[in-house]
């Protein structure tokens, strides 16, 4: 089950609970937000993660990066066993096999675009000249080649995301988590954003995981898993 052929993660029986205080009582809670979920996701796939609001969407996307440690259960991916890794392996991992793109772009408003998309490749000490040939490739790409002198409150929201996908995809990672990537875009933008986001998934056979609320967007992944009471309700291929 865990180790079918073509799984890029598999994720098996996860539970995820937070403890938090209870403002009345003042004593700690423990609140299950996700409950024995398990789901593979194929390498190369899209696939849409929906559900309401608090049904703990983020939550599973920060546990498949890397970013949370699971309750219980186990996150595979290629077969190992996040939980096995070392620090630092943990930390290569969030930094070259993934790639994240947040609703909010999370760029850094002190840094021009261009700086902003080179910086994952400097962390990694690659090659300067090389680096900047890669931002310019990305950048043409995305359609933002003319915008990589600015910085992020010069552009408009759509640019913005196509910055954060760009500086995403600069250490061409496996793995792209969008979390409501079109969240605070207009229908427009939104569907831009996906179509390369998605062009860009096929095209350098990424796998990608992204959650949205909207049913229009979920159309371009191949597939799309419902998550209700911390379970998966609906699974299904386009
Ligand atoms: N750090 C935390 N400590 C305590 N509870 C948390 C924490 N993070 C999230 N939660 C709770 O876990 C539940 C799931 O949160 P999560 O952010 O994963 O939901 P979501 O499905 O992404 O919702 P939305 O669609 O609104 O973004 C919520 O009830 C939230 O209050
Ligand atoms: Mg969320």
């Amino acid at each position: 089950m865990n180790d079918e052929r073509g799984n890029l993660l598999s994720i098996h029986r996860l539970k995820k609970s937070y403890l938090i205080e209870n403002s009345r009582t003042m004593k700690q809670e423990r609140v299950e937000v996700i409950r024995k979920l398990s789901l593979d996701v194929r390498e190369k796939e899209a696939v849409c993660i929906m559900g309401r609001s608090g049904c703990g969407k983020t939550t599973l996307l920060k546990i498949l990066g890397g970013l949370l440690a699971p309750t219980e259960g186990v996150i595979y991916y290629r077969k190992e066993a996040l939980s096995g890794y070392t620090g630092k392996r943990m930390e290569a991992y969030r930094r070259r096999q993934v790639g994240f793109v947040f609703q909010d772009y999370k760029l850094l408003d002190h840094m021009s675009v261009r700086d902003n998309m080179i910086l994952p490749l400097l962390l990694e000490h690659r090659n300067v000249e090389e680096a900047l040939r890669r931002v310019e490739e990305m950048a043409a790409r995305l359609q933002i080649g003319n915008r990589l002198e600015y910085y992020p409150n010069e552009l408009s929201g759509g640019e913005k995301q196509r910055a954060a996908i760009g500086r995403a995809l600069m250490n061409d990672p496996e793995l792209i988590l969008a979390d409501e990537p079109t969240g605070n875009l207009d229908e427009a933008s939104g569907r831009m954003v996906m179509e390369l986001l998605t062009g860009l998934q096929k095209e350098l056979h990424k796998t990608l995981v992204l959650v949205t609320h909207d049913k229009e967007i979920a159309g371009y992944c191949d597939r799309t898993v419902v998550i209700r009471d911390g379970r998966i309700e609906k699974d299904r291929l386009h």
